[in-house]
């Protein structure tokens, strides 16, 4: 019986982070933010003047860093050669720069065989969230889910997560733009572009509290594992 493999994909602000976090840690699994890892990615690059806009200075670099991404539920950090980036990566600048990192097929292939590998050795198995998870990373995952919400319910989620952090008002308004520049490029790019296996349950978040969306996804691992 192969561990159970739970693929979470969507947009950002779907509640993508949280609702794996807390199924993870409800059944005992495993959890892995592969867009930390793409954040993680364009730290690097930043911190190394690698211009993030250049595809091919980009592909070049990206096998340098060595990417090393935390499994556990409470607050798993990741680490870039040994530094703990995993306050830096949540920034303005790193969000700005990840689409365009991540659009590149060399650091994609560099970060799917990093992410397989966590899941190899999740010995219990893994709930694993990111943007091509179900499509790409693992098209034989156990159970695979699509969360969406409204543009309106994405945006004021992500607010709100901001400003419980602290962060000024104007850097708010700057990071909901981004949000919806970000989700058409991840959409729209010709690798691994954010999409809805044909295979996945479509959960629409909009209307539900964040322990209904986790009773949702344990129930639909309940059922298939
Ligand atoms: O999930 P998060 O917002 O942290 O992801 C940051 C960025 O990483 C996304 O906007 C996307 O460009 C990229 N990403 C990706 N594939 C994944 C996860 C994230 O391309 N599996």
């Amino acid at each position: 019986h192969a561990p159970v493999v739970v693929a979470i994909d969507g947009p950002s602000g779907s509640g993508k982070s949280t609702v794996s976090r807390a199924v993870a840690a409800r059944l005992g699994l495993s959890f892995l933010d592969t867009g930390a890892m793409y954040r993680a990615m364009t730290w690097w690059m930043l911190a190394n003047e690698v211009d993030v806009t250049d595809a091919e200075a980009v592909a070049i670099a990206c096998g340098k860093p060595v990417i090393v991404s935390g499994t556990d539920t409470d607050g798993p950090t990741i680490t870039v050669d040994g530094v703990d980036v995993s306050g830096p990566i949540r920034g303005p600048e790193v969000t700005a720069g990840v689409s365009a990192v991540a659009a590149v097929p060399a650091v994609r292939s560099r970060l799917v065989e990093l992410q397989r590998g966590c899941a190899a050795v999740a010995e219990r198995g893994i709930v694993t969230e990111g943007r091509d998870m179900g499509t790409v990373v693992f098209p034989a995952a156990t159970v695979k889910v699509f969360l969406t919400a409204s543009e309106a319910a994405r945006a004021g989620r992500r607010a709100a997560e901001l400003r419980a952090k602290g962060v000024d008002e104007a850097t708010i308004a700057a990071m909901a733009a981004d949000l919806g520049r970000r989700d058409a490029a991840d959409s729209s790019r010709t690798t691994a572009p954010l999409a809805q296996a044909a295979d996945a349950v479509l959960v629409d978040t909009s209307e539900l509290t964040l322990e209904q969306v986790i009773d949702t996804v344990v129930e639909l691992v309940a059922q298939r594992a």
